[in-house]
């Protein structure tokens, strides 16, 4: 095949992209609309979903909001619905939405009580399970599909930040991903992940653990939301169709401890 610059455009596609109304999501949102994709910026709050895609209109794409909880099973499914109204298929699923208790429980797995446990189980894995379900069957029966998940170093890594059940999840999202490639692979979707590491935004930068795991990452520098956006659109491009069921470490090179 010869390699040419169109491979990377995603003109006729459609691309979900799960709280995209800010923060890194509002990255990828972005640079999928700027190489072509009409995005459907998903968020909890009306505001930050409608002034992503404005912004994208505004810079000549083709976007427009969905406000929906992705932890409320009945509310994905209507939403999902929803969309057909407005376009033939989500050829591109970006599941972003997921949010990690930083700081809240420092070191305290030992009591966390179970319903936060259960609220971080929710957001960072069962919504995930959730939004998926919606989107594949039209991807299958469309024969041309992309899930790309996003997750976090915090899967594969200990930290002492209070995010073990975050971890938890994020880890268990990664192996959904691994499964789901090797089921839908030969029917034309494919899977994978992104474990960021630490990005723009995240946190108070004067805690000293997270000032230690910046001094971590040796291309000195945190993760933006175009890196993650820049990414997404080789996994969701033509010349990107052989990866799958892989998880993609976008952190500076930091390297993994315990
Ligand atoms: N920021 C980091 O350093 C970092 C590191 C590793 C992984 N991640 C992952 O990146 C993703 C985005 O993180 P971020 O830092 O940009 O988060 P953020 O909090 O800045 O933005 C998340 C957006 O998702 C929306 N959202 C939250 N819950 C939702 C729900 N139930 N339904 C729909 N929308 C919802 C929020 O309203 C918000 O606009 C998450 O999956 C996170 O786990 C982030």
């Amino acid at each position: 095949m010869d390699l040419s610059v169109e491979q990377f455009r995603l003109d006729g596609r459609t691309a979900l992209v799960t709280g995209s109304g800010r923060g890194v999501g509002e990255g990828i949102a972005r640079v999928l609309g700027a190489c072509g994709a009409t995005v459907i910026v998903n968020d909890l709050h009306a505001d930050r979903a409608q002034s992503v895609a404005d912004a994208i209109i505004g810079s000549g794409g083709s976007a427009f909001s969905s406000v929906f909880d992705v932890t409320d099973a009945a509310a994905v499914e209507q939403a999902i619905t929803a969309l057909a109204d407005d376009v033939a298929s989500v050829d591109i699923l970006v599941h972003n939405a997921g949010i990690p208790d930083i700081g809240a429980r420092p070191n305290q797995f030992v009591d966390m009580p179970e319903a936060d446990w259960q609220r971080q189980i929710d957001l960072n894995l069962s919504a995930m399970m959730r939004v998926v379900q919606a989107v594949l069957p039209g991807q299958l029966a469309n024969e041309w599909g992309r899930i790309i998940q996003i997750s976090s170093g915090a899967s594969t890594r200990g930290l002492s930040i209070g995010v073990s059940a975050y971890g938890a999840a994020k880890a268990g999202s990664e192996a959904l991903i691994r499964h789901l490639s090797v089921e839908c692979g030969s029917r034309g979707v494919t899977a994978n992940a992104l474990a960021l590491g630490m990005m723009e935004g995240l946190g108070d930068v004067d805690d000293p653990a997270l000032e230690r795991m910046i001094r971590q990452i040796p291309i000195g520098r945190l993760g933006r939301g175009a890196d993650v956006g820049a990414a997404i659109l080789w996994l969701c491009s033509e010349a990107g169709g052989l990866v799958n069921g892989q998880v993609i470490h976008l952190n500076g090179g930091t390297v993994f401890g315990r």
